[in-house]
């Protein structure tokens, strides 16, 4: 009798908790982006009349990164558009400032409103200004903000001019960026680029009767990772008619008036330069009068910005050779002279500066930088949180570090930083690196406790280069100890992405023994000496494997549809060797890679190149691929989800059965150094670094 009961109350229990317990998220996505943890972006300005000495003002708050600003006309108005009743709250003036920001995990637009009188004067370091008032310019409709990147944002009267991500593209590798106008007061919004075409760095006219853009038109991406190749477009603002093709080959335009645009594109000579189109826009159809040269070769200058008050000052970014670093300059047009102001060196000389853009009475220039050591904000997060499109199947972050990997329990995370591999507790605790060499991808055992598999050797190397897959046993009473390892395969041929069976018998690897890049399977505690077998074989590149955890499935990256054009698709195989079926390809020439299975081995998240480029690179730091996203998949192929939306390369994701909280965890390891990431390679200038990269010298 008592069992009965029990059993009936362990019955309504079970009942209970199937079917009215809101089903709560499960696992964890932890994913890879290149230096993005050190920008710590914020928009500063500085005073460019010649009668003032202003100090240089830092605009935003240091919360999470704040970039690409863009300063209203009319703040006055713009406050009682949005927000009447907090109107008297500011002493006139009133200045303002819109940009994009990345905080609480998604790319959105904010503005914040601020006196300018109340700005201290007479002092020499840079000023941050007490921000009084703050506001999401694009909060959805019912509340839960869209997981999209956002970018240039600038002001028509009423209307917000930007650029979204958040519809897909038709088509896999072409980019999902396009341009939309949104009316503030209502919140509705227009999509102003023709279906299908990917439009970058919009600008709108003085008059704001006419908005330029950097496009690709009907050839989509092509795979260009540096210049893309974009030509300007302008169509009417209002409702993007009579949009004309003006000049072949440019991007980032910005209007002097409503005749004349400049803009950037790499000059046949190597040299980034800024251009001057004039232009007819009389009739209803817009078309090209000439192009100008502004700035020669011998220095790099691009993202050029122009205010209707002073049309004879272009700001630009400019790469020289007496400086490693990226500098706002102030080109004077006048008559001819093309004098070069400079303005951010004197501030700050070793950072990095981005992106200029006017203040409408021309007497301002802003920009955005790292903020530096006296920064006021966010120190780099081990693991950011990222806004999850799925929020009740998982939590999603990016972590300072590549290739994580979760203890089986998910207390604890190994990555690699700087080629070496670290452990720490998920919650940030307890930092440590466990081996120091040239590491690459990190698997745990799922029997053995503190077991860890990685590569040892240079990763993006040849099959006969020297990589060896060891595994690292973590002492189990004292974190202190070193810990043991084991070299697992033999003869260093690029074995490498070690990722064990989870009845912790086996790993497999990919290797170039055989002169290809295939798949093996070795014993997990002996190595090779213990037991091999060959699971794939063929002249092509088979890598990146994972072992599902039910032990069902490997899956991995290949080339083997067309081995000569590097296209990496995502396969399935049995570990027996059977049921070869393909998952996921991104499109020809196309890069999807490090697949991951999901806890329920139903799913798998990998990286891919399937949304193409959502910004112009020049106007980012440095990614090899900048366009990277981290997306999902049922291993049936169905169901492909963009969890990511920006323009960094985001890489080697994981996923763990551990449910993280949503909320960034702070980065406990000493000697992080922020702000340190690096512009543009392709931008190198021949005096700085000629014995390293000879064959890529402009
Ligand atoms: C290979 O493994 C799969 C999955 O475990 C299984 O269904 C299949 O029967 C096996 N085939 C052979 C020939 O062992
Ligand atoms: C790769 O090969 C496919 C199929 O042959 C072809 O359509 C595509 O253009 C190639 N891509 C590159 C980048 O060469």
């Amino acid at each position: 009798m008592k069992t009965f009961l029990l059993l009936l109350y362990l019955g309504f229990f079970l009942f209970f908790f199937l079917f009215f317990v809101p089903t709560r998220a499960t696992s964890s996505i932890v994913f890879a982006t290149l230096g993005r943890s050190l920008y710590g972006f914020d928009i500063f300005a500085t005073s460019i009349s010649s009668s003032s000495s202003e100090p240089e003002l830092q605009l935003t708050d240091g919360v999470s990164i704040n970039y690409n600003g863009f300063f209203p006309s009319s703040p006055s108005t713009l406050l009682s558009l949005i927000d009447p009743s907090s109107y008297t709250v500011l002493t006139e003036p009133i200045d303002a400032l819109i940009y994009v920001t990345e905080r609480g995990g998604h790319s959105t637009i904010y503005v914040d409103f601020f006196s300018t009188s109340s700005s201290p004067s007479n002092r020499r370091e840079t000023i941050e200004l007490p921000i009084r008032l703050q506001f999401p310019l694009l909060p959805a409709p019912d509340g839960r903000p869209s997981v999209s990147m956002k970018d240039r944002p600038s002001l028509f009267g009423d209307r917000l001019i930007f650029v979204s991500t958040h519809e897909p593209s038709h088509s896999p590798r072409q980019s999902w960026a396009a341009v939309y106008s949104t009316h503030l007061p209502t919140g509705v919004s227009t999509r102003l680029s023709p279906d299908g075409i990917a439009d970058f760095s919009p600008a709108v006219s003085t008059s704001g009767r006419w908005t330029a853009v950097a496009s690709s038109g009907e050839r989509g991406w092509t795979g260009e990772v540096q210049e893309l190749k974009t030509d300007i477009y302008i169509f009417k603002t209002s409702d993007a008619s009579a949009r004309t093709l003006v000049v072949r080959h440019g991007g980032w335009p910005c209007w002097a008036d409503d005749s004349t645009i400049y803009f950037h594109r790499q000059s046949s000579d190597g040299w980034w330069s800024v251009y001057r189109a004039a232009i007819t826009t009389l009739g209803d159809v817009p078309g090209l009068v000439s192009i100008d040269r502004i700035t020669p070769p011998g220095f790099h200058a691009f993202t050029p910005a122009v205010s209707a008050t002073a049309p004879e000052l272009i700001a630009v970014a400019t790469r020289r050779t007496s400086s490693q670093f990226r500098h706002i300059e102030l080109i004077d047009v006048r008559d001819g002279r093309n004098a070069y102001i400079e303005v951010t060196r004197v501030i700050s000389p070793n950072a990095h500066h981005f992106n200029p853009f006017f203040s409408p009475d021309a007497r301002r220039i802003g920009y955005h930088r790292c903020r530096g050591s006296q920064n006021n904000g966010n120190p780099p997060w081990l693991l950011e949180n990222i806004k999850s499109v799925s929020p009740e199947t998982f939590s999603l972050f990016r972590i300072d570090g590549t290739f994580p990997s979760f203890s089986p329990d998910g207390a604890q995370i190994a990555y690699v930083s700087f080629h070496s591999v670290y452990v720490v507790n998920s919650d940030g605790s307890n930092p440590q690196e466990v081996y120091s060499g040239n590491a690459f991808a990190t698997a745990w055992d799922w029997k053995r406790k503190g077991v860890i598999y990685t590569s040892h050797g240079p990763s993006f190397a040849e099959e006969s280069t020297g990589v060896d897959i060891i595994s690292i046993t973590l002492s189990e009473d004292d974190d202190k100890a070193e810990p043991f390892i084991k070299k697992l395969t033999l003869g260093g041929k690029n074995n490498a992405f070690p990722s064990p069976s989870p009845d912790g018998k086996w790993v497999v690897f990919r290797s170039g023994r055989s002169g290809y890049k295939n798949l093996y399977i070795m014993d997990s505690i002996e190595g090779e000496s213990a037991g091999i077998y060959q699971l794939t074989e063929g002249p092509w590149s088979d890598t990146m494997c994972n072992w599902s955890p039910d032990g069902e499935w490997i899956a991995f990256a290949s080339d083997r549809d067309n081995p000569e054009n590097g296209s990496f698709s995502i396969y399935l195989v049995h570990p027996n060797g059977t049921g070869l079926r393909k998952v996921v390809h991104s499109g020809d020439g196309g890069r999807t890679n490090h697949p991951w299975f999901g806890p329920d081995s139903n799913s798998l998240v990998f990286t891919s190149e399937y949304a193409g480029v959502s910004s112009e690179p020049i106007s980012n730091p440095h990614h090899y691929q900048p366009a990277g996203e981290i997306f999902t998949v049922n291993i049936d192929g169905t169901e492909i989800r963009r969890l990511t939306h920006d323009s960094y390369e985001d890489g080697t994701p994981t996923w763990t059965s551990l449910f993280l909280k949503p909320s960034d965890v702070v980065e406990s390891l000493q000697g992080v150094t922020f702000c340190n990431f690096d512009d543009c390679h392709w931008l190198n200038l021949p005096n700085q670094f000629n014995d390293v990269l000879n064959g890529t010298i402009c």
